[in-house]
């Protein structure tokens, strides 16, 4: 484990992951493995250049770790760019290599520009993961401009075919999972939106596409990787003529420049990347303690029972009828109550009041503090709803900066929402956000802060800036980064929900930096499941705000609305004034188990068993790290045709130890012994009692079955005996 450097050659080896990098004889640095870990060094493939045929470069088929282009490959290239020297492109040589513990350094250095490029990659053996970075410096005399850097490029094992998994979507329908196999060409995945977009994440998991050979919920292999960036992305899968499969992911170089002069440096997002032969919920696993143990800016954050006014009050928000709100919450077992948008200055609908960020004197008289006040003497956390990012042109920020508004000078700017985007790219407009929001936390006592972001950009224009304008697709996010930071850093107990418009910029760089995101502001529970399963697939649910809200509450039991989102962050976001004292009552019932599962949800292992992309049945379970207990989650939505709940084989478990199932009345028993019939699944009774131990392995191997009507949902406990 960790890495070998041998005689112009890295191995890196991370869980069941296996990276390997050398030189060939004129220093070109060469990918020589991406995969399984071989038993020895010496199995591991050498570096050398592709073959030579007279229409085909030899460079062509060189797997060039950092992809040049150079004589005459055309393939696509990991990283491009032009000098006013009148030189193009880069020839990149080795200079350097360091090992310091977990982390390889590698120079290359191209002559003509004088540039140095750095990459580093940090083996993170907890995860199976490896992270790679890659920075540019001009270290000669001509300004460079950079127009493509991507964060890594990957050389799947050759001759193969593969098909691309990838997360697609829209506003209200994100995280939307997609497979396609490679075609002779590339496919292509991108925001062009600003955020990471409703569209997509930065994420690839690729498998084998032979029958028999592709990736299932817990077996078959898959390449995988994400981006730490929360901007404009792309990801290329490339499948070249002489049948290589090479997959790119990074910053997006649409309308992209970024000015190099002389001494300054470059630095593209990490990407973070593996292999497994556990299928997709070993790699969403991988993902899952990542996040949690170490990219997270809490560790191992236990999420609050939130309760958030939107649904409720829309913009219609003032001391009373929220203190009649959190009253009801309160009674429920809430724990963060929420104010979400409509508390600031004109803010009476969203036509006015963004970048106005004082609350409503006419709404709030003596400000936020009183209710504040009463929301804290109930047991609860306050929280507050902000949109930094954004400003009305009705507004007296917009009058006072029309300049700080990203726009095209002589064009019409287009609204969206009826607002602005502020260019947060620029330092005085990230030290004004800075300043009034560190102004906002210091003055309340706010414990929490919903950060919404609700519009693609339009007329992607910086005409102060003395550089090229495109830069203004990382320069904005770097600005993002930087508010975010410098308000965290000062305000360290506040916790950070991201949301854009729903799951509109959800990524590694947003887990870096906030506790939870919003996945969707599609509430149903058939659209939810999906979006959860899409979500999860790399996000940990600790992080998956989730509410029960009223969105067509006569379709669904509130039973079930619970049951989906206490498989994530629980929380209310329904008009608590209206809910019948039944409903509270149940409400306040699965408050109260949610806080029992919790610890299993938020730091237990994900097993899916059953997808709810497989019909209306669906199943997932959370094991805790020991093994000690689990929790099942069941729905079933309403089939199109009859449809008899299918075996659930219980997974994750510790195969000999036994295990029982507690407070449910829902199963039917599945091994004999236990079952009066003798055919797993007849049964009526249920196993509720102390007998019905199994070993893990019977779990899984036999399952069991469940009692559940259509629209009907259960929670089940699994304890070891
Ligand atoms: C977006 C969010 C919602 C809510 C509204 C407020 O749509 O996704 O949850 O905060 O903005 O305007």
């Amino acid at each position: 484990m960790g890495i070998v450097a041998r005689d112009r050659y890295w191995l890196l080896e991370s869980g069941s992951t296996a990276f390997a990098l050398g030189l060939d004889d004129t220093g070109v640095l060469i990918q020589t493995w991406y995969g399984p870990r071989l038993p020895r060094f010496e199995d591991y493939p050498a570096a050398l250049r592709g073959p030579i045929f007279a229409m085909e470069y030899t460079m062509q088929q060189t797997h060039q770790d950092l992809a040049t282009g150079e004589a005459g490959a055309s393939d696509e290239r990991s990283i491009d760019a032009f000098s006013d020297s009148g030189l193009r492109g880069f020839v990149l040589r080795f200079e350097a290599a360091a090992v310091e513990g977990d982390t390889l350094r590698l120079t290359l250095r191209d002559e003509g520009h004088g540039a140095i490029v750095v990459l580093t990659y940090r083996v993170l053996e907890a995860f199976g993961l490896i992270s790679r970075s890659v920075s540019v410096r001009n270290a000669g005399s001509a300004a460079l401009h950079l127009t493509r850097l991507f964060s890594g490029t990957f050389y799947l094992p050759q001759s193969y075919e593969f098909t691309l998994n990838h997360l697609d979507g829209r506003w209200g329908d994100e995280f939307r999972m997609q497979r396609e196999p490679f075609i002779h060409g590339v496919i292509q995945r991108e925001s062009r939106r600003m955020t990471t977009s409703h569209g997509g994440v930065p994420y690839f998991a690729v498998e084998r596409s032979a029958p028999g050979l592709g990736a299932g919920e817990e077996n078959g292999a898959l390449w995988f990787g994400s981006l730490d960036w929360s901007g404009n992305w792309k990801l290329l899968a490339e499948r070249t003529r002489d049948g290589r499969s090479i997959v790119h992911l990074g910053i997006n170089d649409h309308d992209f420049v970024y000015d190099l002069k002389a001494g300054e440096e470059f630095a593209a997002p990490d990407l973070f990347f593996g292999y497994t032969e556990g299928g997709f919920g070993a790699m969403s696993r991988s993902w899952h303690d990542f996040v949690r143990e170490r990219h997270a800016p809490r560790r191992n954050f236990v999420p609050p029972v939130v309760y958030n006014s939107w649904y409720a009050t829309l913009f219609d928000v003032n001391v009373e009828g929220q203190s009649a709100l959190a009253d009801k919450a309160a009674a429920m077992g809430v724990e963060m109550f929420v104010i979400d948008d409509g508390w600031f200055k004109g803010r009476f609908h969203d036509r006015a009041g963004l970048g106005d960020w004082s609350p409503d004197p006419s709404k709030f008289p003596q400000g936020l503090k009183p209710l504040a006040d009463m929301v804290h003497a109930r047991g609860m956390k306050f929280g507050v709803w902000i949109e930094p990012e954004m400003v009305n042109p009705d507004s007296d920020l917009y009058r006072a900066h029309e300049d700080w508004i990203i726009h095209f000078p002589g064009r019409e700017r287009t609204l969206g929402r009826n607002q602005s985007m502020l260019n947060i790219g620029r330092a005085d407009v990230q030290d004004h956000l800075i300043d009034i929001f560190d102004r906002l936390l210091s003055g309340t006592a706010i414990d929490f802060i919903k950060w919404d972001m609700n519009r693609n950009i339009s007329e992607p224009g910086w005409p102060s800036h003395d550089r090229d304008q495109r830069e203004i697709w990382v320069r904005y996010v770097e600005g993002l980064y930087r508010i975010w930071g410098e308000l965290r850093r000062r305000h360290p107990n506040v916790i950070w929900e991201n949301c854009s418009g729903g799951g509109g910029r959800v990524d590694l760089g947003m887990m870096a930096i906030t506790e939870q995101s919003w996945a969707s502001d599609n509430t149903l529970p058939p659209a939810r499941l999906d979006i959860q399963e899409g979500y999860t697939q790399l996000f940990p649910a600790a992080t998956m705000a989730a509410w029960v809200t009223d969105e067509h509450k006569d379709a669904f039991p509130l039973d079930l609305r619970f049951h989906v989102s206490m498989a994530g962050a629980l929380g209310v976001g329904g008009n608590l004034l209206e809910w019948t004292a039944d409903e509270l009552e149940t409400a306040r019932q699965h408050v109260a188990a949610y806080k029992g599962i919790r610890p299993l949800v938020v730091a237990g292992d994900l097993y899916r068993l059953v997808s709810p992309r497989s019909g209306a049945f669906s199943a997932l379970m959370y094991v805790a790290k020991d093994k000690s207990e689990a929790v099942l989650f069941a729905y079933r939505l309403l089939p199109s045709r009859p449809l008899r709940n299918p075996l659930i084989r219980l997974a994750g478990l510790d195969e000999n130890a036994l295990y029982r199932i507690v407070d449910s009345g829902r199963v039917l028993v599945g091994a004999q012994g236990s079952n009066p019939s003798g055919y797993p699944g007849t049964s009526t009774r249920s196993t509720g009692g102390s007998d019905g131990a199994l070993s893990g392995k019977a779990w899984a191997q036999i399952g069991l079955r469940l009692d559940l009507g259509d629209l009907d949902s259960t929670i089940v406990r699994i304890k070891r005996v």
